[in-house]
């Protein structure tokens, strides 16, 4: 009997995303962790979307997978009427900055317009019964802006974005809590820093580079590399998540992230040398192919979280050191390179019409 079993049980939650990076972690720690709650997996499968990193969930009796766009109101509409979802978890976005730089509206119709389209189903199916009902949205610290080099993001901190895709989850950040505000919805959002780990996108820096290294390629760092993000092992952002689902209270913010700030190319050298280790290569090989590259636009100089209300309330902290979860990323790259092959070439999606299109 896990703590939360006698308050939640016949629980119907969405978790939306959950075929992406940080969403199939959620799912998977759901699924094993929750057997009472029914978790339905709701994902349209974009390139980051990929069936395979639930392949050992995919069968279990309390997992469904739904594959539908949230930008489409009548099938989303359509499916909370079907399911009676008791709870959301909406992690569904369009999620890299450099694609929000060459296509922002497709960042508007997903991060925004899709996010309004689960709330309003939400509003629509609850109708005014919030008793036990959630709808906990997922963001990033990215929609505070920049820091200078001192000074963290609090959830008090105000909303500044810089990047399309930062302005688009400001943006929903502000419906659900104006939903909140006007319609009375029971909302909680967090704000998490850079995630790493198993199974994310080879376009985002740790991922990409490692996938580079690998192949020997050209490591292209922006600018003069001095850019500082905050990174956080994903499964330590889905522990984050499980709290705050279940104790956190209606209404409240929660600031995630690892006390674990890294100048990017401090990161990258670290990557280079464990990356020669484990591929027997000579130690500052893989450092060569660091390659300086034009600037990202808007590029945001630093983030760093306070973690301390989440630490305080809700009792969390990040479980492994950075040198800890990048052996373990790293590791499971180099395990899973048919995983990295298929989602570089498109083969991802073979799968997924070998598997529906039955
Ligand atoms: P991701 O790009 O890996 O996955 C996004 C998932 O959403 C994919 O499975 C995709 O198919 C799905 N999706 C996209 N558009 C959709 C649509 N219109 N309808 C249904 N499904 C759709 O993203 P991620 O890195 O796992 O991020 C998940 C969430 O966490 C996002 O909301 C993101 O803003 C937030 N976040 C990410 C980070 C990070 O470092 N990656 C940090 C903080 C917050
Ligand atoms: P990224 O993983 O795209 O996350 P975000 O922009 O959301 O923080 O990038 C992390 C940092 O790495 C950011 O400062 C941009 C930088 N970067 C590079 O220098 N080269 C790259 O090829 C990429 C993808 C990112």
């Amino acid at each position: 009997m896990t703590e939360f079993q006698d308050k939640l049980e016949g629980e119907k939650i969405l978790i939306t995303g959950g075929a992406g990076f940080i969403g199939s972690h959620v799912v998977r720690l759901f699924v094993n962790k929750y057997p009472h709650y029914q978790i339905y997996n709701l994902d349209v499968l974009t390139y980051a979307g990929n069936l395979e990193n639930l392949k050992d969930i995919e069968s279990k009796s309390n997992y469904t997978f739904l594959k539908a766009n949230i930008n489409n109101v009548d099938e989303i509409s359509q499916l909370f009427k079907k399911y009676g979802f008791t709870k959301i978890i909406h992690l569904a976005a369009e999620s890299h900055v450099d694609r929000s730089i060459s296509d922002p509206l497709a960042f508007v119709k997903t991060n925004v317009i899709g996010t309004m389209n689960l709330l309003n189903a939400a509003l629509q199916i609850w109708n005014g019964d919030f008793q036990d009902k959630l709808f906990y949205h997922i963001s990033t610290d990215e929609v505070y802006g920049t820091l200078g080099e001192t000074g963290l993001f609090t959830e008090t901190t105000a909303y500044d974005p810089n990047s399309p895709y930062s302005a688009s989850k400001a943006s929903s950040d502000h419906f659900v809590r104006a939903y909140g505000e006007t319609y009375g919805l029971p909302y909680i959002i967090s704000n998490c820093s850079n995630n790493y780990g198993p199974n994310q996108f080879p376009e985002k820096l740790i991922p990409l580079f490692i996938n580079n290294i690998v192949n020997k390629q050209a490591l292209p760092v922006y600018g003069d590399g001095k850019y500082t993000r905050d990174w956080l092992f994903v499964e330590d952002h889905a522990e984050a998540i499980d709290l705050a689902f279940h104790k956190g209270d209606d209404k409240e913010t929660y600031n995630i992230g690892g006390f674990n700030e890294w100048q990017n190319i401090n990161l990258i050298q670290l990557l280079c040398s464990i990356m020669d280790k484990k591929l027997g290569r000579k130690e500052g090989d893989s450092a060569k192919l660091i390659t300086y590259v034009k600037d990202r636009p808007g590029h945001d100089k630093r983030y760093a979280i306070d973690a301390r209300k989440i630490n305080k309330e809700l009792g969390w902290k990040p479980s492994v050191t950075f040198e800890q979860g990048l052996e373990k990323t790293i590791d499971w790259y180099l395990k899973n390179e048919e995983w990295l092959r298929n989602v570089t070439c498109g083969a991802y999606r073979d799968y997924y019409q070998k598997q529906y299109s039955r």
